[in-house]
C-alpha cells in the first residue's frame, strides 16, 4: 500500500480506519460487542494501518476512550486524527458547536481521553452557521500555537471555506463525504490535489445503484473476484494520490476485507468506466 505524508511530516498508509462504528447504534453509547470492537482496533494496528480517524462526538467519548484503552501506549507512527465541533443530544443527533470556547474545551477532553500531550491531526468537524467561520478556525490556530495540536484539518467544507481557513492556519486535510454515489465534493478534492493536502472521503463504501447485479461495479468486482465495496475503495485510491479513505467497521472480518481492497489494481479502463458510471 502506498503512503501519503500529512502536513509534511506524518507519513501514513493511504488506507486508514474510521473509528465511528466501534460505538453503539446511532453512534451512541458503547458498542454492542465490546470484545469484537477491541479486536477490531488491535487488528487495525496489526494490519499496518497507521491512520485512525475518530471524534469526541462518536459515542460520545466512547470511540476515543476505547482507542486509548485498547492501543495506548500507541505504536510509533500511529496517527490519530480526532475532531471537535459537534455535540450529541441523543442517538443520531449531531448539533453543531463551533464556538471557540467549545472547541478549546473539546480539545482538552480529547487530549485527556486519548492520553496524548498533543493531537497529531485535530479536525474542525463542521462549520457552525451560528458562529463566524473565521472565529472557529481561529480557535484551531490557537490550539496549534499552544502546542496542543500538531496539525489542523477541516471537515464538511466548501472550496470557499477551505480557502478562508487556509488564510488563517495551515490546513493539512479536508474530510468530506465522497463516494461513488455522492461526488458533490469533486471541486474540493480537486483543490486538495492542487494544494497537495490530504482528502479524507467519509462514507467511502457507499456504492448505491452502481453495485446492482449486472451493473458496472458488479461486473468489475466479479472480474477481480472481489466485493463491490472493495472495488469502491480501490477506485477511491486510484482516483487521486491525495485520497485517504477511512472505511469504518465493527467487525474484524469486514476490516480485513477492506484492507485487502487496497491491493486490488484496477486498469485505467476500469477506473474510467467506474468513474463515468458514478457520475450518472
Ligand atoms: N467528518 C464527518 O462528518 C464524518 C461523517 C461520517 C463518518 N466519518 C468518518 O468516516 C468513517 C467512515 O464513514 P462511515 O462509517 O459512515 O462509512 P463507511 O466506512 O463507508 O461504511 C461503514 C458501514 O459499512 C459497513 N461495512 C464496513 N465494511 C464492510 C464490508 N467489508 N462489507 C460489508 N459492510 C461493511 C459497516 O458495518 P459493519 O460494522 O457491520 O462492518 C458500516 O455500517 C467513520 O468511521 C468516521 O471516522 C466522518
Amino acid at each position: 500500500m502506498d503512503t501519503f505524508t500529512i502536513g509534511g511530516d506524518l507519513e501514513v498508509h493511504r488506507l486508514g480506519f474510521g473509528a465511528m462504528r466501534v460505538t453503539g447504534r446511532g453512534i451512541w453509547g458503547p458498542p454492542e460487542d465490546p470484545d469484537e470492537a477491541e479486536r477490531v482496533l488491535r487488528r487495525v494496528v496489526e494490519l499496518g494501518i497507521d491512520l485512525i480517524d475518530t471524534a469526541d462526538s462518536y459515542g460520545p467519548e466512547v470511540s476515543e476512550s476505547l482507542i486509548a484503552e485498547t492501543l495506548h501506549p500507541y505504536p510509533d507512527g500511529l496517527v490519530i486524527a480526532t475532531k471537535g465541533g459537534l455535540l450529541r443530544t441523543g442517538p443520531s443527533q449531531w448539533p453543531r458547536d463551533g464556538r471557540p470556547e467549545h472547541l478549546k474545551e473539546a480539545c482538552e477532553g480529547s487530549l485527556r481521553r486519548l492520553r496524548l500531550e498533543r493531537i497529531d491531526v485535530y479536525q474542525l468537524h463542521s462549520p457552525d452557521p451560528r458562529v463566524p467561520w473565521e472565529d472557529s478556525v481561529g480557535a484551531m490556530k490557537e490550539l496549534k500555537d499552544e502546542g496542543k495540536v500538531r496539525h489542523v484539518g477541516i471537515s464538511n467544507v466548501s472550496v470557499d471555506e477551505l480557502e478562508r481557513a487556509r488564510s488563517i492556519v495551515e490546513v493539512v486535510t479536508v474530510q468530506n463525504r465522497y463516494n461513488l454515489e455522492d461526488r458533490r465534493s469533486e471541486d474540493v478534492l480537486e483543490r486538495c490535489e492542487e494544494l497537495g493536502i490530504g482528502f479524507i472521503p467519509w462514507f467511502p463504501l457507499a456504492t448505491g445503484d452502481l453495485a446492482r447485479s449486472g451493473g458496472p461495479l458488479d461486473r468489475i468486482a466479479s472480474a477481480h473476484d472481489a466485493a463491490p465495496a472493495q472495488i469502491a475503495l480501490a477506485w477511491l485510491l486510484a482516483r487521486s494520490p491525495v485520497m485517504l479513505p477511512i472505511p469504518g467497521t465493527s467487525s474484524v472480518e469486514h476490516l480485513e476485507e477492506n484492507v485487502r481492497a487496497a491491493a486490488i489494481e484496477l486498469s485505467e479502463d476500469e477506473v474510467a468506466a467506474i468513474g463515468s458510471a458514478s457520475q450518472g
